[in-house]
């Protein structure tokens, strides 16, 4: 076997931060419309998704990811669009879970396709998954996903997902002040007690078609003394350095709960992820305007050698801190072209 090819030689950008996590886009389709990510006029039936020959192939995919398994990856979430969407992805989880280095392979979906799909992951290997569910109440859950899937298909997919042995399962909220704030309340008390954890997400200015506005985001610490006030909360140490989420406990037994507080208190100090899109371009940023393409050298012939040095030298030049910088960007700053959430996958 190529000596150099299982050596890992850990990466690190231009801050000194590791590189540990790739998060891989394997469609730009989704089944919904939430309008913070794909409003349904701009992604309408006419709309120009990703063709076939442009997406990579699995084996694309898994040969970037052993590439990036020898700079140091050891974790790998699987997201779109929606990812449930792309066909045969349990062949994917199981040639991913068989790379050397990677340790965890993740899964994050809106849950509605999993009465059809969770067994089948969990059995190819998957080790975790994590389902976006933004209120519980169906007419603003309608008004947060656009109209498409209900409450109930959401909670079926968490019951499938339960039942395939994915547990605990995060559950992820989005919360918009003014949309679904009111309800937020109603996540935590309904999972309070179930095992799963519920991450409140501070709403975020990604790509450029949410009309993102401040005063939209709900601060965790609003959220979380809210909370805290039904059911009293204490903090819990990270899980591992770089964890996005700020973890809580329920004082009473309840299990836990999460904040992610990208607007109001920033984490790219410990930012360790990578981002690959659907048509093979490296994101180092959620935020970034640019990715490098790899689908295309990797179809002219480019070696595993080649391509390790390619994603060695993005990570190693990369100095994003966004979030970090947010604040202090003028409004023209913060608007330029960004990519789009459901194009990376979050
Ligand atoms: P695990 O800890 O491995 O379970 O995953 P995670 O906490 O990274 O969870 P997940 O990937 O579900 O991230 C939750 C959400 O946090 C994402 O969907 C984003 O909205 C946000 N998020 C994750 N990573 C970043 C990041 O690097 N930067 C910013 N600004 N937001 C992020
Ligand atoms: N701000 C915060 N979170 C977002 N997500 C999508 N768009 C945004 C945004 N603008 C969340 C999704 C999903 C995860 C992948 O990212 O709801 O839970
Ligand atoms: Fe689809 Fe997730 Fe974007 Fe909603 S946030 S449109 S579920 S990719
Ligand atoms: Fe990382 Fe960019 Fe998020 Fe900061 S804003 S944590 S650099 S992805």
């Amino acid at each position: 076997m190529d000596v150099e090819r299982t050596t890992v030689t850990p990466a690190q950008d231009a801050l000194g931060r590791r590189l540990h996590d790739l998060r891989i886009s394997v469609t730009d389709k989704c089944n919904f419309r939430c309008p913070y990510c794909m409003p349904a006029d701009r992604f309408h039936e006419n709309y120009e998704f990703l063709k076939r020959s442009e997406l990579l192939s699995f084996e694309e995919i898994v040969r970037i990811a052993r590439a990036f398994a020898g700079l140091g990856v050891a974790k790998l979430r699987i997201t779109g669009g929606e990812p449930l969407l792309r066909k045969g992805l349990a062949d994917l989880v199981g040639m991913l879970r068989s790379i050397d280095g990677i340790e965890d392979v993740a899964l994050t979906t809106n849950g509605v396709l999993l009465p059809e799909y969770a067994q089948m992951h969990a059995n190819a290997g998957l080790q975790r998954i994590t389902i976006s569910l933004d209120s519980l109440d169906e007419e603003v859950f309608q008004v947060m996903s656009g109209g498409r899937g209900n409450v109930r298909e959401v909670l079926d997919g968490i019951v499938a997902a339960e039942d395939a042995g994915l547990t605990p399962i995060k559950i992820n909220a989005v919360i918009r002040r003014g949309v679904n704030d009111h309800t937020a309340i109603g996540l935590a008390n309904h999972f309070y007690g179930s095992g799963h954890i519920v991450r409140f997400i501070e709403y975020m200015d990604v790509g450029n078609c949410n009309e993102w506005r401040k005063d939209e985001v709900v601060s965790s610490r609003e959220l979380r003394d809210a909370i805290h006030a039904v059911h009293p909360l204490t903090p819990l140490d990270q899980n591992y350095a770089g964890e996005v989420a700020m973890r809580y406990a329920y004082e009473d037994g309840g299990g836990e709960v999460g904040f992610i507080s990208s607007v109001t208190a920033p984490f790219c100090g410990g930012c360790t992820r990578a981002r690959l899109s659907a048509d093979g371009h490296v994101f180092t940023c959620l935020f970034a305007s640019q990715g490098t393409g790899l689908r295309d050298a990797m179809r002219d012939g480019a070696s595993d050698i080649e391509l390790r040095d390619t994603i060695a030298g993005i990570w190693t030049q990369r100095t994003d801190r966004y979030s970090e910088e947010r604040a202090g960007m003028t409004e023209a700053a913060r608007t330029n072209h960004k990519v789009e959430m459901y194009h990376i996958g979050g």
